[in-house]
């Protein structure tokens, strides 16, 4: 199945795109029927395109001291803007991709240049390859644009052979569609939403935020670096700093909550259904509106798979007039286990985790008014529990 999936992906991504965002996308098999002196005209032509401050400047600016004498593998590489900007400034760089094309341009290219002593390939035959990286572990990957066209499932086996060749406290750096991108452009099945982002023979694009690119890593810790969106608003930017890397934990059990007693709180208004949980908060500022009991659903749930993960609860919402708060609780109200998030009322939906600090076990979920003066209003359209690293 996956076999299919990426030989679909191989079709299409023998097309990339050009350099920037003005020179349009070109097959990497039409370059390589150049001669050297043109391929590299070419080839420097997109490249300089895409080396302006606003597409890649800032980013080969913020790493190329952090890269220098490092080894970074290189997920999706391209027409190869990244790795050889890198390679020239001191990288040891390993360049990965799906189309045998792709990887043929950039070793001519890096050859002509003169950096092919700091350089290795690996081709992506089916979503094992990573298994067979070999030598000593990289300091990050580098995945800019690539992992998010594959199936979750897909992208998650890659990660997880991918962190097996990453060092502890190396780094995790990925350049994602954002979900706020996805839900503007229509919330389309992700097999639609990358004909929209990338033309009409992309098989998949799915939109990541940062605890979607953290589940797909789970259950290594991480600690965030940078988490921001650029480019516009289009695209997510993501460094992550790995601590201990534990990827033997393959699938990892989440509990739906929408069915569990909430129960409302000061007198909020609350509504309940399986779809949704729809509330009126007091017109105070912090009072609580509702609380979702935890405690048979942690049981479903199950102990912790090993020590030091924390809890999580995914939550989809509108907040519809003003602003509210959610969070993690113990048995009383105030006795909160992990960091309260504020989301205020805005056209489109919020998707939001909260966590528990490390030991802590949750109680209840709370829902509160956070906005002084104000009734808030809020829809939540889906919650989950699960364990988080
Ligand atoms: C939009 S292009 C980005 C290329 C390059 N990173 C850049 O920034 O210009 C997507 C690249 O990711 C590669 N790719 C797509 N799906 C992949 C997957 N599941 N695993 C590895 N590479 C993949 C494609 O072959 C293609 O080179």
């Amino acid at each position: 199945m996956s076999d299919d999936f990426l030989s679909l992906s191989r079709d299409k991504w023998r097309e990339l795109p050009a350099g920037g965002e003005i020179l349009g996308r070109t097959f990497s098999g039409d370059l390589l029927e150049l001669d050297d002196a043109s391929l590299i005209a070419q080839w420097r032509v997109m490249n300089d395109a895409a080396q302006i401050p606003d597409v890649r400047g800032w980013f080969h600016c913020l790493y190329s001291d952090l890269f220098a004498g490092r080894h970074v593998v290189e997920v999706g590489s391209g027409f190869g803007f990244d790795g050889i900007h890198f390679l020239a400034q001191g990288a040891h760089w390993t360049f990965s991709d799906l189309v045998l094309d792709n990887l043929n341009l950039v070793r001519r290219v890096v050859d002509f240049l003169g950096l092919g002593e700091r350089a290795s390939y690996l081709q992506v035959e089916n979503e094992r390859s990573f298994s067979g990286l070999k030598g000593e572990r990289a300091d990050a990957i580098w995945a800019i644009g690539s992992l998010h066209h594959a199936p979750f499932d897909i992208a998650r086996t890659e990660t997880l052979d991918l962190l097996r060749h990453l060092k502890t406290g190396g780094r995790w750096i990925e350049l994602t569609y954002p979900y706020e991108r996805w839900l503007r452009e229509g919330s389309l099945p992700f097999s639609e939403f990358g004909k929209r982002t990338d033309g009409e023979r992309t098989p998949w694009a799915e939109w990541y935020d940062l605890e979607k690119v953290k589940r797909r890593l789970f259950p290594s810790r991480t600690t965030t670096i940078l988490d921001f969106t650029t480019g516009g608003g289009n695209f997510g930017w993501v460094d992550l700093r790995i601590g201990e890397i534990n990827p033997d934990m393959r699938s990892s059990p989440e509990i739906g909550l929408m069915d569990y007693p909430a129960i409302a709180m000061n007198k909020a208004s609350l509504k309940t259904s399986a779809k949704e949980w729809r509330l009126v908060c007091p017109n105070r500022i912090w009072w609580y509106g509702m609380s979702i009991d935890l405690k048979a659903a942690m049981q479903k749930l199950g102990p912790r798979p090993f020590p030091g993960l924390s809890y999580a609860v995914d939550l989809e919402l509108d907040v519809q007039i003003g602003s509210v708060g959610v969070v993690l609780a113990g048995d009383h109200v105030d006795d909160f286990v992990g960091r309260e998030r504020v989301l205020d009322a805005r056209p489109s939906a919020h998707r939001v985790t909260v966590m528990t600090y490390d030991d802590a076990e949750p109680v209840q979920l709370l829902v509160r008014n956070t906005m002084h003066g104000v009734a808030s209003q809020v829809r939540i359209r889906s919650a989950t529990l699960r364990f988080a690293a």
